[in-house]
């Protein structure tokens, strides 16, 4: 099916000035830029992203390497988007990731770990909505 998926180039990515490599391998997987804008993520904007993981050890190095610089956000679409992007990614830990996938290339740490994705469906319409009002998103 036709799937839409949250995806965030992480600030250590954006640092990089790797945006343009990762957009090319969403392209040229069949992955569609539908949305996307840059910003630099408030605490309050990325711990309400991030609420599900708030209990967890990790949330708050997490938040701070999110706002520890600007992002890149996109909404993208495609057949099976929300697996293929997590495909692209490769494993959230980039020690783990798949040779060839965005993490192993450009990743450094289960922190700094270049991008985020959506990991199911209902997530996926979840993160889009919270970055992304219904009117800047340009489908077809
Ligand atoms: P992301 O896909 O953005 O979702 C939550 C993030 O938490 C994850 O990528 C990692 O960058 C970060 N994180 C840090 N430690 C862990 C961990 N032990 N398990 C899962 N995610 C972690």
């Amino acid at each position: 099916a036709i799937e839409r998926t949250l995806s965030i180039i992480k600030p250590d990515a954006v640092a990089k000035n790797v945006i343009g490599q990762i957009y090319t391998r969403f392209e040229n997987a069949g992955l569609k830029v539908i949305a996307a804008r840059m910003a630099q993520l408030s605490r309050t904007e990325a711990e309400g992203f991030y609420a599900v993981h708030r209990e967890r050890p990790f949330f708050k190095d997490l938040v701070d390497f999110m706002i520890s610089g600007p992002v890149m956000i996109q909404a993208l679409e495609g057949e099976g988007a929300i697996a293929k992007n997590r495909e692209l990614m490769g494993a959230t830990d980039p020690k783990k990731a798949d040779k060839g996938t965005i993490r192993a290339d450009f990743a450094d740490s289960i922190d700094a770990n270049a991008v985020h994705g959506s990991d199911a469906e209902e997530t996926a319409k979840v993160e889009i909505s919270y970055f992304f009002p219904a009117l800047n998103v340009y489908s077809r």
